[in-house]
């Protein structure tokens, strides 16, 4: 059974969305711990509703960055975790942390990557026009939103559409995709070649 770690910076919906999963048995893993940047986080609340470990590392700034995430490093070792999910982690994740576990940290993103990578995507859609939006899950490197996609769900975007609408319609679908995501990556049959996640099944 995978180990699962969650970090989260706010409201929790897709941490729900995993914990959920779980308890009626689509998912065959154990959320160990989650973890957030900001101690007011309502996600917080969630996970210790649903009884498991959380912990604070509050963001001390840009400066202290790497020393940051190498603590974090150190936190989901002990934790013994097999897979790292960044569910609403607002924070670009520094190079050890990505080192010290290749293709096993994965992130959820609102929109159709590579458009409108960064915050405020939902908005950035709407400015742009574009008919179709949805969301991604992808395997997380250096850059920002820009590793290797394992799933991606569409949405129309309506005329009428408020950043609000458009997330909510998003985010229903984020919902459905993110634990389908994590099943796929912890079940091992897939590979990747070049930046292409391939399913082996
Ligand atoms: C979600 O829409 C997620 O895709 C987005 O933040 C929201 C968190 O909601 N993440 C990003 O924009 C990352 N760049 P939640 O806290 O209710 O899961």
């Amino acid at each position: 059974m995978g180990r699962l770690a969650v970090l989260i910076s706010g409201r929790g919906s897709n941490l729900q969305a995993l914990i959920d999963a779980i308890e009626i048995g689509k998912l065959d893993a154990k959320i160990v711990l989650v973890i957030s940047d900001r101690p007011g986080a309502w996600g917080l609340s969630r996970a210790e509703k649903a009884g498991i470990p959380t912990k604070v590392i509050p963001w001390e700034g840009e400066d202290g960055r790497t020393a940051y995430f190498e603590k974090m490093v150190g936190i989901l070792h002990e934790a013994q975790v097999d897979l790292v999910i960044l569910a609403g982690f607002m924070r670009l994740l520094s190079a050890n942390l990505i080192k010290a576990f290749p293709h096993q940290i994965i992130n959820i993103h609102p929109s159709l990557l590579p458009a409108f990578p960064g915050l405020g995507a939902q908005r950035q859609a709407l400015e742009y026009g574009v008919k179709v939006s949805g969301c991604t899950v992808h395997f997380v490197d250096e850059g920002l939103d820009t590793g290797p996609i394992i799933v991606q769900r569409a949405v129309p975007v309506c005329d009428s559409d408020t950043e609000e609408t458009l997330s909510d319609r998003i985010l229903a679908q984020e919902h459905e995709t993110l634990p389908e995501a994590v099943a796929l990556v912890l079940s091992r049959e897939w590979q990747i070649r070049g930046r292409k996640v391939i399913c082996e099944y």
